[in-house]
C-alpha cells in the first residue's frame, strides 16, 4: 500500500480529526448529593504505555485479555508522574509540530484496564459511566463493547452502560492518547500530563431520575427578596424548608431572602424530588449584571481581589483530592482574597462547591487555548476555522452545563489566549442563550465584541489609569470604541507573581480604589507548578521545565505563584494580603504623632461586625498597653475616625508606635476567632535621631601590617577591616550586585529595559576594587576606594571614614558614582563576612518577611528573631532574597550569647545568608545552595525594586535605584 493511500486528508484517526468525539451523553449539570445509587471506580489500574498511538489493536479491551504483566497505575493520576514517561513544560509553542488537526506518530499511548465488581443488589436499567477529566483523548470499552471516545480533558464525558453492566465482575478499558487535536486546543502554560486524572465513577440513573436542573435564584437588592425557580427535567418539586417553600419545577416564587455575596456565602439546603430521584441542593441567592458600566453583584459594585488558580499538586499534577481543594481555599480565604480566575479551564467540580461554600467570586473559564498559533500570526488557529466550532462549542456546553448552578460562579471565560475568530463568537451566542444571568469574559479580544467586560493582562499602572478615566487608546471601529469605553475593566492577569515579587501592587491597588471603573483583578498566579523531586543524595527539591529533558521547554516559567510548590505562603502572598485587606487602618493628624486612627471598611457588602480592632502601644518594640478600640459596625465604604488613648509615658524613651489589628471576633468557616485580617501602623511621636557615636580613640598601627583602632583591626594595605572584637571578619566592602530575580530577568517580549542582563553586561557581577588611600586624619581612619566593573569606565567613588569611642565601631561610607549609568543599580552597601556560628538574627525593624522597595506594605516595625536560615526565602529557582525593610539595629549571636550588634544611621535593608551573591546567582535549584564556614551580610542603604517585568510592567521610577551620590553609616558594638 502507498503512503498517500494509507493516510487520505480524509482518513485521519479519531484522535486526529477536530470533532470532539463520539457516543457521550449530552452534557448535564454537576449533581453530587443524589440518593440514586454511585459506585466509585478511582482505584489502582492496570497500565501499559506505548510509545506511539497505533502500536496494538484494541484486543485489550476484551475483558479476559491477560493484563498480569502489566504495571499499576493510581488513577485518578498522570501516568508521567508515576514513573512511565515524563512530564513536559511549554508556556506558548507546541511540543509537536503544528499541522492542525495532525500529530507526530511519538504519541505516547497509554492503555488502562479496571476490572471491578458490581455489587449484587446494584439495580437493574440506566447507568452512567461518568469521566470527570482525561489528558487528552479517551477511547472506551466496558466489558469488550466500544462506548465511543472523547476530548476536552479537563471537562466531564458521560456514556450510557446499563445494558452493558453486568452482575459480578466487568471490566473497564480505556485507551488514552497524549495528543491529540483537542491538544491544539489546550495549549495552556503549564506541565503536559497525560492521563485519568479526575475520578471515574458510575451513577444509577433510576427511571424518572433527575436528567438536568438548571437553578435560578435571583436577588433584588431593592425589595429584598429572592426569586426561584428550578427547571428540571423530567418536572418534580422543590423544597426549601428554611424558606418555607414547596414549589413545582418550573414555577417561580419570590420570598425575601439573605442573599449570596463572595462576603456573606449564604446559601439554603433545597430538596429536588422527581418520581425517581432526590437531590440535595445549595440555593445562593444573587444577580450579576453589567449596568452603569459597572460589574455589579446585587445592585452594587465589586471589587475583585484575585488570582489566577492552576490545579496542581507537587506530587500529583492535576489530580487533586477535596482536602488539597480546600486548602487552597482556606488559604485564600485567610489572605483577604475574594475571586478566582479558573485559568485555563473548569476546575474540578467539587472545587466550586467549596467556592459556593466560603463564599469566593468565580470566573469560570472554558479549556480553550490556542496560543501556539500566535508564533505564525494566527494562521490556522482553529478558533477561526468552522470545522473547529463543533469542538468549541462542545467545550463551552461541557462547562455551562455542569456548572450553571454555582451561585459563586459569576462570569463564564471563553478560554484564554486564543486570538479572535468566528468559534469564539460562536460560543458567545450560545453561552449568552443558555445563561443570560452571567456576564461574558475574554481577554484575547481588544474589540470586546463578544463580552461584557473590557479584560487585560499586565496592563501597566499608567494604561490602567488611562483605562480607569475612560481615556485609553480608541479602536479604529467607533461603536466598537464606545461600546468598549462603556464596560468595566478588570485585569484577568496582573502582577506576575514569578520568584521574588511582584512588586507595585500597592499602587495597582490604589487605581482600583480610585477609579470605580477598574474593578480589581487576578494576580498571576496561585501556586508554583514545581514538581517534587529528590536529589541522589535524597534532599528535596522542585524541579520545572528542562529537568525532565524535554527537547523544548520554558525553564522556570512554571514557577510564578503567590504559594511555593508545597502550598506554603511565598513573600508575594502576604503582601497581597495586606494590600488587598477589606479594611483599611491609617493615621489622621501630623505625620509624627496623629493620636487619631481612621479606620474604613472596604469591603462591598458585610459590615465590619464580625471584626473586633485590639490595639498595642510599643516602644521600640516592646508592648506597653494594649486594648480594644470600640469601632462601630461601619457599613461598606464608611470611616469613622477614633482616638487612640495618649500614652501612659509621655515622652517616650525610644521609638514609639500604635499597632491596631482588625481580627475576627468569631470562628468562621475559614479561619478561628482572632485570625487577622488587617492592620495599621502609626507612629506616637516623633523618631529619635540615632546618637551617632562619639570618637574617643584614634587609629594607630597595629602588627604585621595593620591598624587598630576601638574594637576593630584594619589591613592597613587595603583599609579593609578584617577583625573585630578578637574575631576575623571579611569586608565590609561597597557592594552593587544582588543575584537577579526572575522580574530583574524580564521577559524578552516585555517593553522596558531588562535590568538583569544590562547588569551583567555592565559587569556588576565582577566589580574590582582600587585601594586609593588609607590615612589616619585626627581620631578617624579615612580609607579611600574605587569600586568598578572592567572594561568601562563607570565606577563609584567611596570614603570611608572609621572612628570608634573605644568599644564600637562606626563608618560612614560616601559613594559617588562616576560616568553615566544606564541602568539602575541592584542594591548599594556593604557586604562583610562574618563567624558562620552567628546563626540567631534579631532586628528591630520590618519584619517578620522578606521585603523590598516596592514590596513593603506588609512589613511592620517591631522586634523580629529568627535564625539565618530561616531568613532566606526559597525560591523554586534560588535568586536574590531575604531583605529585611527598615532595620534601625540588628543582632547576630553565637550559641553562647556573644555575637554582633549594628546600628544603621539610617535605617537599612538586613540580608544574611550561608552563600555569596556570586553562588546565589549560579545556583538553578535550591540544592545547588551548600551553607559555607561564613555568614554573609549585606547591609544595604538602597535596594532596586522589584517590578513584575517577567511578564509585566518593570520597576515603577519612585521604587528606582539610580546611582546618585549617597552617604549613609553603620556602627558595629559587640553584642550585649
Ligand atoms: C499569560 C497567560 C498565562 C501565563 C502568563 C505568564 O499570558 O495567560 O497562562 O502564561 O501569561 O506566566
Amino acid at each position: 500500500m502507498q503512503q498517500d493511500e494509507a493516510h487520505s486528508d480524509e482518513d485521519v484517526p479519531y484522535y486526529e480529526d477536530v470533532s470532539p468525539g463520539s457516543g457521550a451523553l449530552p452534557p448535564v449539570a454537576w449533581l453530587p448529593g443524589s440518593d440514586a445509587r454511585r459506585l466509585s471506580l478511582n482505584g489502582t489500574w492496570r497500565f501499559r504505555l506505548s510509545p506511539t498511538a497505533t502500536t496494538e489493536d484494541e484486543g485489550f479491551a476484551r475483558p479476559e485479555y491477560d493484563d498480569s504483566a502489566w504495571a499499576g497505575l493510581a488513577v485518578p493520576g498522570h501516568w508521567v508522574l508515576q514513573g512511565h514517561g515524563a512530564p513536559a513544560y511549554t508556556n506558548t509553542g507546541y511540543p509537536f509540530p503544528v499541522d492542525p488537526p495532525r500529530m507526530p506518530d511519538e504519541n505516547p499511548t497509554g492503555d488502562h484496564r479496571y476490572a471491578f465488581e458490581l455489587p449484587a443488589d446494584w439495580p437493574a436499567g440506566a447507568t452512567v459511566l461518568r469521566f470527570g477529566g482525561v489528558e487528552s483523548c479517551a477511547r472506551v470499552w466496558l466489558n469488550g463493547t466500544e462506548l465511543g471516545h472523547f476530548k476536552g480533558s479537563r471537562l466531564p464525558h458521560e456514556f450510557e452502560v446499563g445494558a452493558l453492566l453486568r452482575p459480578g465482575p466487568n471490566v473497564l478499558a480505556v485507551r488514552v492518547h497524549q495528543w491529540s487535536s483537542g491538544s491544539y486546543l489546550e495549549d495552556q502554560d503549564q506541565w503536559w500530563l497525560p492521563g485519568v486524572f479526575r475520578e471515574v465513577e458510575l451513577r444509577q440513573r433510576p427511571e424518572g431520575a433527575v436528567r438536568d436542573v438548571f437553578v435560578h435564584a435571583g436577588y433584588d437588592h431593592r425589595t429584598g427578596d429572592g426569586t426561584l425557580r428550578v427547571d428540571c427535567a423530567p418536572a418534580g418539586r422543590v423544597t426549601v424548608p428554611e424558606l418555607g417553600l414547596d414549589l413545582a419545577t418550573g414555577e417561580s416564587a419570590t420570598v425575601p431572602v439573605a442573599p449570596w455575596t463572595a462576603e456573606t456565602p449564604r446559601l439554603y439546603d433545597a430538596e429536588l424530588a422527581t418520581p425517581g430521584e432526590r437531590v440535595r441542593l445549595r440555593i445562593g441567592f444573587r444577580t450579576v449584571a453589567v449596568e452603569d458600566g459597572l460589574l455589579k453583584v446585587n445592585g452594587r459594585r465589586l471589587l475583585l481581589r484575585g488570582v489566577n488558580r492552576h490545579e496542581f499538586h507537587p506530587a500529583h499534577g492535576r489530580a487533586l483530592t477535596a482536602d488539597v481543594m480546600r486548602r487552597d481555599l482556606l488559604l485564600m480565604k485567610q489572605h483577604n482574597i475574594n475571586a478566582v480566575r479558573t485559568s485555563h479551564y473548569p476546575p474540578h467540580p467539587a472545587f466550586l462547591e467549596l467556592c459556593d461554600e466560603l463564599g469566593l467570586w468565580v470566573v469560570d473559564e472554558c479549556d480553550l487555548e490556542t496560543h501556539g498559533f500566535a508564533q505564525q500570526g494566527w494562521r490556522d488557529n482553529p478558533v477561526d476555522d468552522e470545522r473547529w466550532t463543533p469542538a468549541l462549542l462542545d467545550r463551552a456546553r461541557r462547562m455551562v452545563e455542569r456548572d450553571k448552578n454555582h451561585p459563586s460562579v459569576i462570569m463564564w471565560s471563553l478560554g484564554n489566549e486564543c486570538g479572535t475568530g468566528r468559534g469564539l463568537s460562536a460560543m458567545a451566542a450560545w453561552m449568552r442563550e443558555r445563561d443570560p444571568s452571567r456576564p461574558l469574559h475574554y481577554e484575547g479580544d481588544p474589540s470586546c465584541a463578544d463580552t461584557d467586560v473590557y479584560s487585560r493582562m499586565y496592563a501597566d499602572h499608567a494604561e490602567v489609569e488611562r483605562i480607569g478615566r475612560r481615556t485609553e487608546e480608541p479602536l479604529r471601529d467607533a461603536a466598537l470604541d464606545a461600546r468598549r469605553r462603556s464596560l468595566p475593566f478588570v485585569l484577568c492577569e496582573y502582577a506576575h507573581a514569578m520568584g521574588n515579587g511582584p512588586g507595585g501592587l500597592s499602587d495597582y491597588q490604589r487605581l482600583f480604589e480610585t477609579y470605580e471603573r477598574c474593578q480589581g483583578g487576578f494576580v498571576w498566579e496561585w501556586i508554583d507548578h514545581g514538581l517534587r523531586q529528590e536529589t541522589a543524595d535524597g534532599i528535596p527539591y522542585h524541579a520545572y521545565g528542562g529537568d525532565f529533558g524535554e527537547e523544548l521547554h520554558d525553564g522556570n516559567f512554571v514557577c510564578d505563584g503567590l504559594v511555593f510548590p508545597e502550598r506554603t505562603p511565598s513573600p508575594g502572598l502576604v503582601e497581597y494580603k495586606k494590600v488587598i485587606e477589606p479594611v483599611r487602618i491609617e493615621a489622621v493628624g501630623p505625620d509624627t504623632a496623629p493620636g487619631a486612627v481612621r479606620v474604613t471598611n472596604l469591603q462591598d457588602f458585610a459590615d465590619l461586625s464580625a471584626l473586633v480592632f485590639p490595639w498595642r502601644y510599643e516602644v521600640e518594640g516592646r508592648p506597653v498597653a494594649e486594648g480594644t478600640l470600640a469601632v462601630p459596625p461601619l457599613l461598606p465604604g464608611e470611616s469613622a475616625e477614633l482616638k487612640l488613648p495618649p500614652p501612659a509615658d509621655s515622652p517616650p524613651v525610644g521609638e514609639a508606635l500604635w499597632t491596631v489589628r482588625a481580627v475576627l471576633a468569631e470562628d468562621t468557616a475559614w479561619a478561628a476567632a482572632g485570625h487577622e485580617v488587617a492592620w495599621g501602623q502609626l507612629p506616637a511621636g516623633p523618631r529619635p535621631v540615632p546618637r551617632p557615636l562619639t570618637s574617643a580613640v584614634a587609629p594607630r598601627r597595629g602588627e604585621g601590617g595593620t591598624i587598630a583602632l576601638g574594637p576593630g583591626v584594619f589591613d592597613a594595605a587595603t583599609g579593609v577591616l578584617s577583625g573585630f572584637d578578637g574575631r576575623a571578619v571579611t569586608g565590609p566592602r561597597l557592594d552593587v550586585w544582588r543575584a537577579p530575580t526572575d522580574n530583574d530577568e524580564g521577559a524578552p517580549w516585555q517593553p522596558g529595559q531588562r535590568c538583569g542582563p544590562e547588569w551583567r553586561r555592565i559587569g556588576l557581577h565582577r566589580m574590582r576594587h582600587r585601594t586609593d588611600a588609607v590615612v589616619a586624619a585626627g581620631d578617624a581612619l579615612i580609607v579611600r576606594t574605587r569600586v568598578a566593573p572592567a572594561a568601562t569606565a563607570l565606577g563609584f567613588r567611596v570614603v570611608h571614614r572609621w572612628t570608634s569611642d573605644g568599644a564600637a565601631l562606626r563608618v560612614e561610607v560616601a559613594v559617588t558614582p562616576e560616568g553615566d549609568w544606564p541602568a539602575p543599580l541592584p542594591r548599594l552597601g556593604l557586604r562583610m563576612g562574618v563567624d558562620g556560628d552567628l546563626s540567631a538574627v534579631r532586628w528591630f525593624g520590618g519584619g517578620p518577611g522578606e521585603a523590598y522597595p516596592d514590596t513593603s506594605a506588609a512589613a511592620r516595625v517591631g522586634r523580629w528573631a529568627l535564625s539565618v536560615d530561616e531568613l532566606q526565602t526559597p525560591y523554586v529557582r534560588p535568586q536574590e532574597n531575604g531583605a529585611r525593610i527598615g532595620v534601625r539595629w540588628a543582632e547576630l549571636r553565637r550559641p553562647d550569647g556573644t555575637g554582633l550588634r549594628i546600628e544603621g544611621e539610617p535605617d537599612f535593608f538586613l540580608t544574611a545568608r550561608r552563600w555569596t551573591t556570586e553562588e546565589l546567582d549560579a545556583a538553578r535549584h535550591t540544592p545547588d545552595l551548600v551553607p559555607g564556614d561564613r555568614v554573609w551580610l549585606h547591609l544595604d542603604h538602597a535596594q532596586h525594586g522589584i517590578g513584575s517585568q517577567s511578564c509585566g510592567p518593570g520597576v515603577l521610577s519612585r521604587y528606582r535605584l539610580d546611582a546618585a551620590p549617597a552617604t549613609f553609616a553603620f556602627t558595629f558594638r559587640p553584642a550585649e
